[in-house]
């Protein structure tokens, strides 16, 4: 495993189009490996693969709180994601590996059905909410070549400013 260097905003490479992953191969098993090392390390919730540099089309998740032991936490890797439907909206605040100390308030989907393959190229279609649904449309985004700094309604925020209140 090994922490990859994250590409910060203004990198050509983060607004790039990601390429559709063919086949699950030794050095895209590493990368995800790396990808959740490289997010966890940097208490992340979400990562994709243009961030390390990479572009296909590759995003790792884990919402879970910092607490929950490593046995019970979902990670979720979705290959070649594709949002079917969506449902409702959240504005919440953001924040972004690529885009270090800043926050802003973005409008989402509440919910949202994925369809993807798993790391064995596996196809599976699941549904989330809330925090999940919103790392979801947040890494898909990515892929687009998209920064979620274009949604921002209002002011990007330092986010060592944001309140209590902001946060809820
Ligand atoms: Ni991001």
């Amino acid at each position: 495993m090994a922490i990859r260097h994250v590409r910060t905003i203004g990198d050509d490479i983060l607004y790039k189009k990601c390429k559709p992953v063919k086949a699950m191969t030794p050095r895209l098993a590493q990368l995800i490996e790396d990808m959740f090392e490289t997010m966890y390390t940097n208490y992340g919730v979400g990562l994709a693969a243009p961030q390390v540099g990479i572009l296909k089309q590759i995003v790792v998740i884990d919402v879970d709180d910092d607490d929950v032991p490593d046995e019970e936490r979902n990670q979720y890797v979705f290959i070649n994601p594709e949002i079917l439907e969506s449902r409702g909206s959240s504005t919440a605040y953001e924040g972004c590996l690529s885009v270090p100390g800043k926050s802003g308030k973005v409008t989402r989907p509440e919910w949202v059905k994925v369809k993807a393959q798993d790391e064995n190229m596996e196809e599976f279609i699941m549904e989330a909410e809330g925090m999940l649904a919103r790392a979801i449309c947040h890494e898909c985004d990515h892929l687009e070549g998209e920064l979620y700094v274009d949604r921002v309604e209002g002011e990007l925020k330092d986010t060592s400013e944001l309140t209590e209140e902001d946060m809820n």
